[in-house]
């Protein structure tokens, strides 16, 4: 049997005795504090007699496990973390008033959440699917959260999509099974809008070698306002420092078998010994006059921004140097939410961003309760609301009173935040619009064609036919005639090695 080697993050529990001389030991208590003369027996009534009701400290042992878990991510469920800062580098105040960038050389501390989207807890992270990259800003002004994934874009467009598609990469209901390949193909080949997304998750990016070693994007657009109220469409980028390294699907099959937290293992590592990673973070500007003549719709999340166009402004870096003091109270619980703007960044019209605004408010009152901004890693530095009460209150606002408006000096507008809420003019007709088929190919033609290189798209070809093959026959039809639309190339060499004589053959 192949076993990991000991590593650093093999070393913790020597590591906390080390930190422990010996005698150090504090005396052992209940979840209520209460100290216990006996801690591994319970109260039996003689030796083999039962077990008394009046045993508080079993009860109390027992009730709380059966406690421990909380409703796992319905996406994102596998992840790690870690803390750091963010430094601003560059002046970026013509674009927003944001006190997160207002000087060069400000520091704000950051938590940030790496995941895959579809395993559960306990998935392996080696496997072929997109990363998370969710980083939460302690601001002067609150929290900021930017949660962004590895890629530059996403499968569906509009938010209402999402639950769809996240069904077809989870587990089949009936057989509870996953990948089912034909759920899958089924999607995206009738939401062709997925191709792009698609095409770089069957890239050699769909597996990185580590969470150091991946770019994170912000993926949607949102909105800059300046000092002066003007505002600015914007997306956000941050690139690694440590290079791009991704692994093959087979290397990826291999590590998967051999150590499932090999990602999480890594940052663990490598912040342990003192080796911080880093991303520089860089933005896209586009005024709203360009955003009106753009030949692609600068709101839909399948398409990037050119960088011929919109070049990357560089703004500033990303440190993570501080491991999690507890997983579960400082990863599990971290809950990102996409609402969590400061004044100076504001939303855009982008469908999927606007669905997000609602859901991880939504999801975190449900799996973590309705006071999870007041666990501490989620905690705003100051809050100043009309909300009391609740499951798990831990902050009061003691006398402050708790209507508004009133006559006692509670908290009121801010005139900042004020001054920096933009006008949006918005006309139209309220009415459903399918906007799935808004060229969803000529950006993949340019991936294809331009960007990846010959050895690259051979990858390509070989990771999408590995996922085909095991999908039923009219899917792999449709599937060949919709990348046959991004390059006629590329749908012949699909259906030359689908149909080619190898080996059934699947990796992951
Ligand atoms: C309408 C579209 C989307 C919906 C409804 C949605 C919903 C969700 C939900 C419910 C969670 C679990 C949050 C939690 O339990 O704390 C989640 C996590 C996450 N989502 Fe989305 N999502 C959407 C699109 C996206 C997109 C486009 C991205 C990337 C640009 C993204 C990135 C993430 C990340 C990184 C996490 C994990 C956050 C963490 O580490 O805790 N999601 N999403």
């Amino acid at each position: 049997m192949v076993t990991p080697a000991r590593d650093t993050a093999a070393d913790q529990l020597l590591e906390y005795s080390k930190e422990h001389p010996e005698g150090d030991e504090e005396s052992v208590t209940t979840t209520f504090g209460i100290p216990i003369g006996e801690k591994d027996a319970s109260l039996t009534v003689g030796y083999h007699g039962p077990i008394l009701l009046q045993d508080w400290q079993l009860i109390d042992e027992l009730s709380h496990f059966s406690r421990e878990r909380i409703p796992e991510r319905v996406v994102h469920a596998k992840g790690a973390g870690a803390f750091g800062y963010f430094e601003v580098t560059h002046d970026i105040t013509q674009y927003t008033a944001a006190t997160v960038f207002s000087h060069i050389g400000k520091k704000t501390p950051i938590a940030v959440r790496f995941s895959q989207v579809a395993g559960e807890l306990g998935y392996p992270d080696t496997v072929r699917d997109l990363r998370g990259f969710a980083i939460k800003f302690y601001t002067e002004d609150g929290i900021w959260d930017l949660v962004g994934n590895n890629q530059p874009v996403f499968f569906v467009k509009d938010c209402i999509l999402f639950p769809s598609f996240i069904h077809t990469v989870k587990r089949n209901p009936k057989t509870h099974l996953r990948p089912d390949y034909d759920m899958f193909w089924d999607f995206i080949t009738l939401r062709q809008e997925s191709t792009h997304t698609a095409m770089i998750m069957f890239s050699d990016r769909g597996i990185p070698a580590s969470y150091r070693r991946m770019h994170g994007y912000g993926a949607n657009t949102f909105a800059f306002v300046n000092a002066e109220g003007k505002f600015n469409y914007c997306k956000f980028h941050y690139l690694t420092n440590q290079g791009i390294q991704n692994l093959t699907s087979e290397q990826a099959q291999k590590i998967a078998g051999i150590d499932p937290d090999f990602h999480t293992r890594d940052l663990y590592n490598a912040i342990a010994s003192g080796d911080y990673p880093s991303w520089n973070f860089y933005i896209q500007i586009m005024t709203p006059e360009q955003a009106a003549k753009s030949p692609y719709d600068p709101f839909d999340d399948t398409k990037v921004w050119l960088h011929a166009d919109y070049p990357l402004i560089p703004v500033g870096k990303l440190v993570l140097n501080r491991n999690p003091k507890s997983y579960f109270a400082e990863v599990e619980q971290i809950g990102f939410n996409v609402a969590h703007l400061i004044p100076g960044i504001e939303p855009s019209p982008d469908r999927m961003l606007q669905g997000r605004l609602f859901n991880y408010g939504d999801t975190h009152r449900y799996r973590l309760g309705t006071n999870n901004l007041q666990l501490p890693v989620n905690s705003p530095f100051k809050v100043a609301s009309y909300s009391r009460d609740g499951e798990n209150t831990i902050h009061s606002q003691g006398g402050t009173p708790n209507y508004h408006p009133n006559s006692f000096k509670g908290p009121d507008n801010d005139k900042r935040a004020s001054a920096l809420a933009p006008i949006l003019p918005i006309s139209g007709d309220a009415k459903r619009i399918d906007s799935g088929n808004d060229d969803n190919y000529t950006q993949p033609r340019l991936l294809y064609q331009r960007v990846l290189k010959p050895e690259e798209r051979g990858t390509l070809i070989q990771n999408i036919v590995s996922w085909l093959r095991p999908a039923n026959a009219v899917l792999q039809d449709r599937a060949v005639a919709m990348f046959s639309k991004v390059d006629l190339d590329l749908g012949a060499r699909i259906r030359e090695q689908l149909h080619s004589l190898t080996p059934h053959h699947v990796v992951l």
